[in-house]
């Protein structure tokens, strides 16, 4: 099987995309034929670290079986890269169109989620400072209605500061949700959709970390601990289970999603969903994974057996 490894992307998480992409190019090399693709910061593709006019690199994925976009963000985790392989009649690992766009939109997902009856923050969009925050209850979460990693995010406390920190996430994207800070832990919990038809949830992962935020230092420099699987209660799981089964079920996911929360003394609220999640060999869905039995490379060839399914 041929499978075209696209890493990298257009977005401020270029990076994680880079280092998602190489692990699964690794880990599916020994048993897959790889052909790795490389979008830059600046849009344009490379393939083997040779620059391709956007036409050849199509090509390079329309001569392979499937496609796997390891590109998280706007420009790949947004549907973009499945309308692509789509378009051109190519198998494609993950969510299709429909869910990696409504899942990139934050606004949104909330919405869906919350007419699926899963729990939400409280919060509004902007699209600029000034009247727009007026009324504001602080303190107060403010992040890119699109985008990842945490980069955006800021917890506030006064006006200020919530001025700026919306100036910060409309840099990103332009428009920023403005969210009441919940409080609970932060476990997350992935859905897979198996090359066989069936639909697993992974051992919950609860994050530990310092901060008043997981933001994107915290998420890259190696101190936040994870604990998979979470020490949770017996109703706690299930409700986050049933909780992350109904999100991606109404968003129509596909592959493997990951959902995170915040598990709160009323159960748990949707924090977002990740339709390409982190994918190196640290990252929260490999370590999911793992901790029920299912080793990093046989999920890839899963997920790539299952898009050709
Ligand atoms: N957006 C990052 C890569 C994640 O969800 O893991
Ligand atoms: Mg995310």
């Amino acid at each position: 099987t041929r499978v075209a490894v696209v890493g990298g992307g257009a977005n401020v998480e270029h990076d994680v995309s880079l280092a998602s992409a190489a692990a699964a190019a690794s880990a599916l090399a020994p048993t897959h034929d790889v052909v790795r693709l490389t979008i830059g910061r600046d849009g344009r593709w490379s393939v083997d670290d040779v620059d391709l006019p956007v036409d050849e690199a199509v090509a390079v994925i329309a001569a392979c079986d499937v496609l796997l976009p390891a590109v998280h963000g706007p420009h790949g985790e947004d549907g973009t890269l499945a309308a692509l392989a789509d378009v051109i009649g190519v198998a494609c690992v993950g969510s299709g169109v429909r869910a990696g766009a409504i899942a990139m939109d934050k606004a949104v997902t909330k919405l869906v989620a919350a007419a699926a009856g899963v729990a939400v923050a409280a919060g509004r969009v902007v699209r600029g400072t000034g009247p727009a925050l007026d009324g504001v209850p602080l303190p107060a979460v403010v992040k890119p209605v699109a985008s990842g990693s945490s980069h955006g995010v800021r917890c506030v406390t006064t006006r200020d500061e919530l001025t700026d920190a919306v100036e910060a996430a409309l840099a990103i994207d332009r428009s920023a949700l403005v969210e009441e800070v919940v409080v609970g832990r932060e476990v997350d919990v992935a859905v897979l959709r198996r090359a066989d038809g069936t639909t697993v949830t992974s051992p919950p992962l609860e994050i530990l970390h310092a901060g008043a935020v997981f933001d994107t230092t915290t998420k890259y420099d190696g101190s936040a601990r994870f604990v998979v699987p979470a020490a949770l209660t017996d109703d706690e799981a299930r409700a986050l289970a049933d909780a992350a089964l109904a999100v991606t079920d109404a968003l129509g996911c596909d592959g493997v999603a990951r959902v995170d929360f915040f598990l709160t003394a009323d159960g748990p609220v949707l924090n977002e969903v990740n339709t390409m999640p982190g994918m190196t060999t640290h990252s929260q869905v490999p370590r999911m994974f793992a901790a029920a039995g299912l080793p990093y490379a046989e999920l890839l060839a899963d997920l790539v057996a299952g898009a050709l399914a």
